[in-house]
């Protein structure tokens, strides 16, 4: 159900509203439905900014807004007001799926038209949220503007303090790196989210949503104060964002709250865009998997041809028949297709021909008939030309075989060379497959994608995506310390779902790989269900691993797709519990960094007058990530809403708790 009260203010009453007590300074607000947040526009001098206030208090101090462009007017000054107009939204929507069954979207928004003395226009859009504030620029198609080649967008965001960072550089091809904790002052170039605490204890985040066609936005240090400006990518010629008017730029999004897991609970980004796009969406099924993936990361297998071959008939049909036992719903075979041996070069894959040993036909009948769904895999090596020319011919022989699910990915530099996995160029290219692989009813999940920007509520197709320095580190690399999955559900996952391909258990395996390994306990592993979202969900170790292992069971058991999140308790980079609900059961996931620590938690959350029975997957009492990270207990017990639950991590750990209601 949708209703929205717009009105429409005329220009006189616009003008009276108008403040300012500088001169030459016009100020309009946008105020958040509990009246706490605001964000505030101003011309200046013929200088549009903005500033945002909570409480009363600065966040954003007077920063500047516009665009410079090639053989164009400028448009950051000399601008007057020519109207505007105001809206509250008040709607409420149904995702298709998601971390809660039903969301709110209430804000105060106010359109202002801004007029240059040559005649231009442009619309700033500002947008009041209680759990932060967004703004949007529009120009529309006018003389003087058809087209456009931006070289500059000029936004600022000059935040107040030197408030503590979590971050990762800006990089305009991957995500993939460790979060630091700094001091603003010491922040370099920081990719979004970057998230951020004030002295105070307020939490803020700075993001951008509905990135549609437009380069990605990095932020980097301005030389003065705590300010950070917008760093668009770039083209290979330097331009940052070209096309035909009207120019619609993403949201540019200040998530706040005061407690951390206020960030998570917000919805603010899929609020920012569309409802979705598709009439008929029963086909999209979130689903945890497996896969023939990580036996090539540690080793055991190999993407090419070879004696170590992973995506054989014979070993894919093992999975599909794993996955039918255990109720997993997919199963993702890599390295199914010729070209593995000269992946990175132009050409190198075709997308349509099995390698000899993968019966690609009989594979994908063997998995429909027995209810599982085979993920495909497009590896581009970031060949863009060649995937553009044979994408669809791939996603019809898919659709033709009932393969519903593809992983995507873009590992190496863009084709044609100077491009990059986040200009304008790539986002084009992103949302082109997104589109592609909805007309042919097929899900996707990303790797080396663009940024999340809340586009699953358009195009819930957009399953999920990689984007961040996932589980595969550990298999090849010094591997992601014990903090990092306690900083990613506040920077990262503020974005949206993340492919993070967890539930490793044999967390050392020793016999592929000595000197590589994960940083983590055994009951972190199945904490990271619950902390982390994701649609599609890997169970990413060896199926031998998960064979006859009690601890599998909650694999099984927890849901991908849910209908309720609550973030318990967190402190970023030190802990996070998150409890999340599906039906009448609801999951606890309490995860730590290398601190061992006892928290105990109400159990509130529970239906009042119910017994619940809990299935507990906790750190066993010896058990630590870096000695004896295999150790970990199961218990059951039953609790009601009354009581309250001990919460015991290892040095690395982590603890799962299933609650199933007793019949009465
Ligand atoms: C990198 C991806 O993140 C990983 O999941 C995949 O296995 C390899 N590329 C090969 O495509
Ligand atoms: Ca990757």
């Amino acid at each position: 159900m949708q209703t929205y009260v717009v009105s429409i203010l005329g220009a006189v009453f616009a003008l009276c509203m108008f403040a300012g007590s500088a001169v030459g300074k016009e100020a309009v607000t946008a105020l958040s439905p509990d009246g706490r947040t605001a964000i505030h526009l101003a011309v200046v001098n013929g200088r549009p900014c903005y500033s945002v206030t909570r409480d009363g208090r600065r966040i954003v101090d007077d920063s500047r807004l516009g665009f410079l462009f090639l053989e164009r007017e400028p448009l950051n000054r000399g601008f007057t007001v020519r109207g505007m107009g105001e809206r509250q939204v008040d709607e409420s929507w149904e995702p298709v799926w998601g971390s809660d069954a039903h969301v709110e979207n209430r804000c105060h928004e106010v359109t202002v038209t801004l007029e240059k003395g040559s005649g231009l226009t442009m619309d700033v859009i500002i947008r009041a949220y209680n759990d932060g504030v967004a703004f949007r620029c529009f120009v529309p198609d006018q003389e003087g503007f058809r087209s456009f080649e931006m070289v500059s967008e000029e936004t600022e965001f000059r935040l107040t303090g030197d408030h503590t960072t979590w971050w990762i550089p800006a990089d305009f091809d991957s995500y993939e790196h460790i979060y630091r904790q700094t001091r603003l002052a010491n922040v370099e170039a920081v990719a979004t989210p970057v998230t951020m605490r004030t002295e105070e204890g307020l939490y803020i985040s700075i993001h951008e949503a509905n990135l549609t066609d437009y380069a990605g936005m990095t932020l980097r240090k301005a030389p003065v104060g705590f300010s950070l400006e917008c760093d668009l990518v770039p083209w290979p010629d330097g331009i940052k964002v070209r096309g035909g008017a009207p120019l619609v730029t993403p949201w540019r999004t200040i998530q706040m709250s005061d407690t951390p897991g206020g960030l998570v609970e917000s919805h603010i980004i899929e609020n920012l865009n569309e409802p979705c796009a598709l009439k008929d969406h029963s086909w999209i099924k979130p689903m945890k998997y497996v896969g023939i993936w990580w036996g090539m990361h540690i080793g055991k297998d190999t993407w090419s041809q070879g004696e170590n071959h992973g995506a054989t008939s014979a070993n894919t049909r093992k999975m599909i028949d794993f996955a039918a036992e255990h109720g997993i719903g997919g199963v993702l075979v890599e390295g199914w297709n010729t070209g593995w041996e000269t992946w990175g070069s132009a050409g190198a894959f075709d997308y349509i021909t099995p390698y000899p040993d993968f019966d690609l036909e009989g594979l994908a009948a063997y998995a429909r008939e027995r209810g599982v769904v085979l993920i495909g895999h497009h590896e581009t090596g970031g060949d863009i030309p060649t995937y553009e020319d044979r994408v669809e011919e791939a996603f019809a022989l898919y659709e033709r075989l009932g393969i519903r699910a593809v992983k995507t990915g873009y590992a190496g530099g863009i084709f044609p060379r100077g491009q990059h996995h986040h200009g304008q160029w790539m986002v084009r290219h992103y949302r082109s497959i997104v589109r592609k692989a909805a007309k042919h009813h097929i899900m996707l999940d990303v790797h080396e994608p663009i940024k999340p920007t809340g586009i699953r509520r358009t195009w819930p197709n957009m399953m999920t995506r990689e984007g961040v320095r996932g589980m595969e580190y550990n298999a090849w690399s010094d591997g992601n310390p014990p903090e990092h999955t306690t900083i990613l559900p506040f920077t990262r996952m503020l974005a949206g779902p993340l492919d993070y391909t967890p539930g490793i258990f044999d967390i050392t395996f020793d016999q592929y790989k000595p000197d590589n390994r994960v940083h983590t306990t055994l009951a972190k592993q199945l904490a990271l269900y619950v902390v982390l979202e994701s649609p599609l969900q890997m169970a990413a170790d060896l199926i031998e691993n998960y064979e006859n292992h009690p601890a599998f069971a909650f694999i099984q058991a927890v849901p991908c797709d849910w209908d309720e999140t609550r973030v318990l308790s967190a402190a970023i980079g030190d802990h996070v519990t998150i409890v999340r609900r599906r039906g009448q059961e609801w999951f606890l996931g309490s995860i730590t960094d290398e601190e061992p620590r006892t928290m105990v938690f109400a159990l509130d959350f529970l239906e009042r007058g119910a017994t619940y029975e809990a299935t507990v997957y906790s750190d066993g009492p010896d058990a630590d990530w870096l000695t004896n990270p295999q150790s970990y207990e199961i218990r059951t017990l039953a609790v009601d809403a009354s009581e309250k639950l001990e919460v015991r991590l290892a040095a690395g750990g982590g603890e799962a708790v299933r609650f199933v209601p007793r019949a009465p």
